[in-house]
């Protein structure tokens, strides 16, 4: 393997939001190519109970952006609020103030994104222990991601958001989703606009890393 294009794209993969290129028309070819890539994911006992909506009809993206909007809107005010009560370090705030700014951007205009991809899963985690929880997203969130992997090395950008979730049932409601279905996630895809993506400043692993014991280092 060539492991710099291999982690290159592992550590370059960003949420794109600002540079989502929103005038571009994206190739469905392509969309189904990163789609076949997904499904190589694992899935709890094999069962494979995915399912992925692609959007394409300009008024139900409308509608979904409008109802992602209304959602961000009261998360921000919320998340506000909190943030005056406790400060978290500079490097953190900044890195929050860029983070904040483009998601206000994507917020107000998720609805004008060429295609959305919402990954669902067969089965509802309400009433399920937590073991049967992490089987039911552990069984879509790996192909969620093959499929931003499969983008980014594509030259599209996406950008992972869970906050339509608040309006879950509008949103099947306008997608015709069944109610045992789950929906993991919206995705904005697009191809990007200027320079290419860096590394993202992280906590480094070794100090969120436990060796035999938790807190132990080597
Ligand atoms: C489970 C999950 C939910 C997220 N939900 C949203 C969201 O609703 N809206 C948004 O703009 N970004 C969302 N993000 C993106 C994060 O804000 C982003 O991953 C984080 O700021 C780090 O930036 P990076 O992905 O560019 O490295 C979500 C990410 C994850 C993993």
């Amino acid at each position: 393997m060539n492991l710099k294009n291999v982690d290159d794209v592992l550590m370059t993969t960003r949420s794109v939001r600002k540079r989502l290129d929103f005038e571009r028309d994206v190739p469905l070819d392509l969309i189904k190519e990163c789609l076949e890539i997904a499904i190589q994911a694992p899935t709890g006992g094999n069962s494979q109970g995915w399912h992925f909506v692609v959007v394409t009809d300009p008024a139900k993206k409308a509608a979904i952006g409008e109802l992602y909007r209304e959602s961000f809107f009261i998360y921000a005010r919320a998340r506000d609020e909190q943030a005056a009560t406790q400060g978290q370090g500079e490097l953190y705030e900044q890195q929050q103030m860029r983070v904040v700014k483009s998601a206000v951007y994507l917020a107000n205009n998720m609805g004008r994104v060429p295609v959305m991809v919402i990954p669902c899963i067969h089965g509802r985690v309400e009433n399920l222990g937590t073991m049967a929880q992490a089987g039911l997203y552990g069984s879509i969130l790996p192909a969620t991601w093959s499929f931003m992997l499969a983008l980014r090395a594509r030259g599209l950008g996406a950008a992972w958001t869970t906050l339509h979730l608040r309006y879950e049932k509008e949103v099947a409601a306008i997608l015709g989703i069944p109610d045992d279905v789950t929906q993991a996630a919206l995705l904005p895809v697009a191809y990007y606009t200027g320079e290419d993506f860096q590394p993202a400043k992280r906590i480094p692993a070794v100090e969120v890393t436990s060796w035999n014991q938790w807190g132990e280092r080597p």
